[in-house]
């Protein structure tokens, strides 16, 4: 796989300083680097003031939710009275989603690193590394890297000669998107068909073989060192105005776009600044229509949304979308609107594992009405019927993939109908054949 961009002024490099840098990939590289010294000072303190830092830098999930991460880590059982487990989701199948896999590419110990300090925090003597089944050469990368964190006492029985047990394992899922949903992922762990199961019990209670268990994704784990290093106040003051959401954020871009890759912001960035500056704007003589900001599970947003918003979680829902994963997938006026959201739609049919009605039979049922319209076939009524569909498809479910299947659908009609009304009034030649 290729060498990343040369990163641009505008970015804030924290977590993607070393992409590039194949030095940093070995243990005495990131040694020299800086490395390990956050786990050697995290190992001389207490489990309680390591939480307490990471609480005070306002560090939030980067898998999707932004739950606070050292909020979550509270939730671990004070006494360690039985195995804790720390879990990292680095099943990054997200569409327009590649940044853990940048992290694990180029800076594997980081991760390592990111690891071993959380697994301390919480008590945990264990973490597994979910690692996406596809991602081949982040395997390979992260499996010699753990190997050698192994030969030079990073982990294992005495972890920097501090006594500590830290034992990191690594598990190749099999390919399955729903597997990135922490409770599908447990199950996944244990041998199960990958389910999410019902909270509560939420994974802090009864997680990973019925013990206690955090779940935090890869780039949220890569921040931990920075911030036991530099210091919560620092983290904190990576912001643009909104204290809520703090530090940098990694964000992907793809579709048509002049650079897509991946860039690393200071909360707050505004997004026009991201889209025109960092990645260069759309294709000589295109506009863009749209942008879906958070991989492809949240509302999509109209170009004049977009030039409005302000990279960071609050900022994007004012604009009426969701941060997610920030995976930006840009759109320009060439493209069918109505052909992606079935695009999307197909997708969620495909990867739902079907164990709620509402989802196996509205991801299928959206997914077929949307045909219906691209062949030309479409009626009036199927606006209300979508939207009825979408309706029992959120916040009825086990999981969010059903509520991810009806947001780009939803606003797909609010912001693009005249597009399918133009299939419906056969102003525009059927995308596909008859259904
Ligand atoms: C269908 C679905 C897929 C998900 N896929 C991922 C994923 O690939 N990577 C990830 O980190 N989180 C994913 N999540 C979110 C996780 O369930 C969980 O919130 C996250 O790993 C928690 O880590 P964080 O607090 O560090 O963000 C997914 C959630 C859902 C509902
Ligand atoms: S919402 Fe869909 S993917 Fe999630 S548990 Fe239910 S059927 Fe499975």
């Amino acid at each position: 796989m290729g060498y990343p961009h040369p990163s641009h002024p505008k970015e804030t490099v924290v977590l993607s300083r070393y992409f590039g840098d194949a030095g940093a990939r070995s243990y005495d590289g990131w040694v020299q680097r800086g490395g390990y010294g956050a786990l050697a000072t995290a190992l001389g303190r207490s489990r309680e003031a390591l939480i307490e830092e990471v609480k005070a830098s306002g560090l939030r999930g980067r898998g999707g939710a932004g739950f606070p991460t050292g909020l979550k880590w509270s939730f671990m059982p004070k006494e360690v009275t039985k195995p804790h487990y720390l879990v990292c989701n680095a099943d990054e199948s997200e569409p327009g989603t590649f940044k853990d896999r940048e992290i694990m590419r180029w800076t594997p110990h980081a991760l390592i690193e990111g690891c071993a300090v959380a697994a301390y925090a919480i008590g945990a003597e264990r973490c597994y590394i979910y690692i996406r089944g596809e991602f081949t050469e982040p395997w390979r990368i992260m499996s010699a890297a753990v190997a050698e964190a192994y030969a030079k006492g990073a982990l294992g029985g005495n972890s920097l000669g501090s006594g500590q047990r830290i034992d990191i394992v690594l598990h190749r899922g099999a390919g399955a998107y729903i597997c990135g949903e922490e409770t599908a992922m447990m199950n996944s762990l244990e041998g199960k068909r990958g389910n999410p199961r019902i909270k509560p019990p939420f994974p802090a209670v009864s997680g990973v073989f019925g013990m206690p268990t955090t779940i935090n994704n890869v780039e949220t784990l890569a921040a931990v060192p920075h911030i036991i290093n530099r210091g919560a106040a620092w983290y904190k003051s990576l912001c643009l105005g909104n204290p809520k959401s703090t530090g940098t954020k990694l964000i992907s871009i793809c579709g048509h776009i002049q650079r897509p890759g991946n860039y690393e912001v200071t909360m707050g960035t505004p997004l026009k600044e991201i889209l025109y500056d960092m990645a260069g704007g759309p294709k000589p003589g295109r506009t863009i229509k749209a942008v879906i900001p958070g991989g492809s599970s949240v509302p999509i947003m109209s170009r004049e949304e977009a030039e409005a918003a302000l990279f960071d979680y609050e900022g994007i829902v004012e604009k009426g979308s969701m941060l997610g994963s920030a995976g930006l997938i840009v759109m320009d006026d060439t493209t069918d609107m109505v052909y992606q959201i079935w695009r999307l739609a197909r997708f969620y049919a495909h990867e739902s594992c079907a164990q709620c009605t509402q989802c196996r039979e509205g991801t299928a049922w959206t997914t077929k009405v949307l045909e219906r319209i691209l062949a030309g076939k479409g009626k009036q009524d199927d606006f209300q019927l979508l939207l009825d569909l979408s309706e029992n498809m959120t916040g009825k479910t086990i999981c969010v993939l059903s509520d991810s299947c009806a947001a780009p659908v939803v606003s797909g009609i609010q912001k693009f109908r005249g597009e399918f009304e133009a299939y419906m009034a056969g102003a525009r030649e059927p995308a596909m054949a008859d259904v």
